[in-house]
This record gives structure tokens, C-alpha cells and sequence, in this order.
């Protein structure tokens, strides 16, 4: 089976998660979501995987983009994977509802649960529970590998009744909101004008004016800029300043810049 895995990520999981797919399915090549020379690699693919992060709790915008750029009318094998940080809730459904409306189908679609980014809400809780997410992931992926690789067709995985019913709602509130949220960061005085935010960001949000960061309005939150700045000076919000940086271990720095 030849194999593509087109990737989405902030904070480096869903690269990891991706690679691990690819060494698992053998001879599958793994490019991002945000690198646009991939048409000629998808034409000779059968197999094309789909991993990007959970954000509150539905598909992110970048993927719902990358989406509509496929080949329609394929016989294709498509599959995704959400990773998120305990709560897919209905991700997965409303990524096969947007690929039948674009005549393309879903075959399968896993729910991959990594240590949280969301660092308004805390860190990404201690190194022996990551390590075994870690694990547990894993684990996951060889099984759902065992199935891709038979080309199964499968029910996606989703989350319990009530997240879906709640949090469907909450998505829908927020979607919209999203570019602008932005205006909640900010920098404190360890900024050393290193420009690592400006060339991580995934969508050129970001320009050093005077040696610092402003935010263009058009931001993703995929807290990329948040979690990598060297200094750990970008804040958001008033606690950040408290809480640990999260990045998966196994992803450098280098691998995420874009410019
Ligand atoms: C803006 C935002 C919203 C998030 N919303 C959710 C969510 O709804 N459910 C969840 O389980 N995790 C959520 N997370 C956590 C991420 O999905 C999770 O940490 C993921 O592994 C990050 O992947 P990445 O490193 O590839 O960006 C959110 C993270 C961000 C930045
Ligand atoms: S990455 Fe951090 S230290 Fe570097 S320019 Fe951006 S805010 Fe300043
Ligand atoms: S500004 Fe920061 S959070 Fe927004 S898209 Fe760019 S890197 Fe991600």
C-alpha cells in the first residue's frame, strides 16, 4: 500500500503520532498540512492519513482547509487520527461529515490521546502519566495499523454522548472566535528578540516589530509560538506565567520552523 500521512501540529504529537503511523504501515511518507507541494505524491498514493490535533473539541480550521484541497471522487483509503488530550468528543464525526460532503471518504478514524498543550488551563501534568500516554498511544497505533493495512472500514471513535452534545455546542460558539484570540497574548521582559516565534507560527500570524511579536488577527491557537518561545516569555492570559511548556520530547525545534 502506498501511503501518505499529511499532518497537522503545534506541539509536535501529531508529528510524533504520524511518524509512528508511517514506521508502523512501512514505506509511508509523512508531510505537513502546511507544506502545499504534495499534489504529485497524492496521485500515486492509495492510502492517505490525516493527523492533526483536537482544538475545542472539533477539527481545526487549518484542517478543514487542507480538506478541500484533495482529490474528489477517489477510491482512496482514507483515515485520520485526532489526537487530543482526553476529550475527542465529535472531532471525528464532523471530519467524515465534511469529507462525504467533498465526496470523500472516511474509512477510519482513531482517537489518540497525548499530554495536553491547552496551557491556559495547567501543564501537561507529570512526566510518569505522559510516559504513559506515551505508551498507551502506541500501543493504539499498532493495533490500528493491523487494520488500516487490511484497509477495514470502521466506525470512527468518538467521545461519550454528553461531551458531544455540550461541547458540539461550545465548538460552534467558539469557531469563529478563534483568529482573534490572539489579542490574549502577551510578552514579559524575558524577550530577547530571538524571532523563533515569527518563524514557527503556521500561518505567518506572527511579525517582530522593534524586536518584538504582534499578532495578526488571523491565529490558528495552536499554541505553537506559546510553547516553544526559548525565553518563555509569550503569555496568555494571567497564569500562564506559572505553568510548565509543553512540547512532545521526541520533536525538535528545527523540525517545527517554517521559515
Ligand atoms: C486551542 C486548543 C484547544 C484544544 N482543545 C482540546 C479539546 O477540545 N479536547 C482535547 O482533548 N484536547 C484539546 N486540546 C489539546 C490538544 O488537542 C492536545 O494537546 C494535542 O495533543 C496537541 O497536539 P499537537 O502537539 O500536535 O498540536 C486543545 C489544544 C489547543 C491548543
Ligand atoms: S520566541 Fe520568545 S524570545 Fe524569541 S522573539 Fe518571540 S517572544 Fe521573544
Ligand atoms: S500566533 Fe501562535 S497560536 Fe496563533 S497560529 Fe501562530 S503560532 Fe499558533
Amino acid at each position: 500500500m502506498k501511503t501518505i500521512i499529511y499532518y497537522y501540529t503545534g506541539t509536535g504529537n501529531s508529528l510524533w503520532t504520524a511518524r509512528l503511523f508511517a514506521k508502523q504501515i512501512k514505506n509511508a511518507k509523512v508531510f505537513s498540512m502546511i507544506d502545499l507541494k504534495f499534489e504529485a505524491e497524492l496521485k500515486k498514493a492509495d492510502a492517505v492519513g490525516l493527523v492533526f490535533p483536537v482544538h475545542m473539541w472539533g477539527v481545526p480550521n487549518l484542517a478543514l482547509h487542507f480538506i478541500k484541497k484533495l482529490e474528489k471522487h477517489t477510491d482512496k483509503y482514507y483515515f485520520a487520527a485526532a489526537v487530543n488530550a482526553g476529550q475527542v468528543s465529535r472531532t471525528l464525526i464532523q471530519l467524515k461529515n465534511a469529507m462525504q460532503a467533498l465526496e470523500l471518504k472516511l474509512f477510519a478514524g482513531f482517537d489518540i490521546v497525548l499530554p495536553s498543550n491547552y496551557i491556559p488551563w495547567g501543564g501537561p501534568g507529570p512526566e510518569d502519566e505522559r510516559q504513559m500516554l506515551f505508551k498507551a498511544a502506541e500501543d493504539k497505533i499498532k493495533k490500528a495499523t493491523s487494520l488500516l493495512l487490511k484497509k477495514e472500514t470502521m466506525p470512527v471513535d468518538k467521545g461519550p454522548l454528553w461531551q458531544r452534545i455540550i461541547f458540539t455546542a461550545l465548538y460552534k460558539l467558539t469557531y469563529n472566535m478563534i483568529p482573534k484570540m490572539d489579542k490574549d497574548f502577551w510578552i514579559d521582559n524575558k524577550c530577547n528578540s530571538c524571532g523563533t516565534c515569527e518563524k514557527i507560527c503556521p500561518v505567518k500570524n506572527i511579525t517582530l516589530t522593534a524586536g518584538k511579536p504582534v499578532w495578526h488577527h488571523r491565529c490558528e491557537q495552536c499554541l505553537a509560538c506559546i510553547q516553544w518561545c526559548p525565553q518563555e516569555s509569550i503569555q496568555l492570559g494571567e497564569k500562564t506565567p506559572q505553568y510548565e511548556r509543553y512540547h512532545h520530547p521526541d520533536i525538535k525545534i528545527k523540525e517545527m520552523l517554517r521559515l
